[in-house]
């Protein structure tokens, strides 16, 4: 089998258009402007990437973007502060706290600081255990959600599928298993210390792959037909002493035996963003009892 390419950049596109329709929507007929507040501390350079990206997005969709750039030896208090005064600000309906945060801050305290009504990351245990226990009104992690929207509009309808999860993170893997199991997966979640990797693969109807290590899933593990999400980002020396973004799968042997496969770049990523917008905008119609939009 020669499997069909995931396009997630056109994908995220699209809903991104959908969310900027429906905040034109909302601002015309409900007088509502979702906004976002993004709060980034020092100057990794990745982080100030990731944040301007953040910026121009949710402008795009015709939302209020409010980014605050901290010093990084700003105090844990004064996040904590600022943190407090978006809680209240009427005119911010998500807070996405930059991380890492520099060292000397508790990324914990901070993270369970916001408001979880506003915590657009999901990353509030309010909502980690409203994920886990199948409350419809969890803010729910950009990333596993992001694959789970590819995923229905590759696959349908996932239910009976055999998932694999490889990755226990809390920001993806987890989160992803409370997901596919929310989708009548049967779910299992592979680590580091997983005995049988390769027959756990070959089982497999959906691999989702969020280890970090490149081109780790081999594409001879990869069951024929099978729906492989590839939610690794790894930069690998290229030729010319140049460098270049690979997955946690070895894609061109998956995609050779894969039904269908998300490439790297150009299929999670551009999702991550999309769906911060799309729960900005699910927040903001939560915080005026207005009905969620389909989007
Ligand atoms: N840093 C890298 N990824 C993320 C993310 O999804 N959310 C936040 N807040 N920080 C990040």
């Amino acid at each position: 089998m020669s499997a069909s390419i995931i396009d997630g950049k056109a994908f995220a596109e699209g809903l991104r258009g959908r969310i900027g329709a429906e905040v034109a929507r909302l601002k015309s007929e409900a007088g509502l402007t979702p906004g976002l507040a993004v709060v980034l501390v020092g100057e990794d350079p990745a982080s100030q990437v990731y944040v301007r990206n953040k910026g121009a997005a949710t402008e795009a969709a015709g939302m209020l973007s409010v980014t605050h750039r901290l010093a990084a030896d700003t105090s844990e208090a004064a996040v904590l502060d600022l943190v407090a005064k978006l809680n209240r600000d009427p005119a911010i309906h998500g807070i996405l706290v930059q991380l890492p945060l520099p060292a000397h801050i508790d990324e914990a305290r901070v993270t369970q600081a916001i408001d979880p009504a506003k915590d657009v990351d999901g990353f509030h245990l309010v909502n980690v255990g409203k994920l886990q226990t199948g409350d419809a009104s969890a803010l729910v992690p950009c990333t596993p959600q992001g694959c789970i929207l590819l995923l229905r509009d590759a696959v349908g309808d996932l239910s009976g599928k055999r998932a694999l999860v490889v990755g226990r993170s809390n920001i993806v893997g987890k989160p992803m298993a409370a997901l596919l199991l929310a989708e009548n997966c049967t779910v299992t979640i592979a680590h580091s210390r997983t005995q049988d990797l390769a027959g756990e693969c070959g089982r497999a109807d959906i691999v989702i792959a969020a280890v970090g290590r490149a081109r780790m899933i081999r594409g001879e593990w990869i069951r024929e037909g099978a729906a492989v999400i590839d939610v690794g980002i790894n930069r690998v020396p290229a030729e010319g002493g140049k460098t270049r973004l690979v997955g946690d799968v070895d894609f061109d042997g998956a995609a050779a035996r894969a039904g269908h496969i998300t490439p790297v770049p150009g299929g999670v990523g551009p999702m991550t963003i999309a769906c911060l917008l799309r729960n900005t905008l699910i927040a903001a119609c939560r915080s005026r009892n207005l009905p969620q939009p389909e989007v």
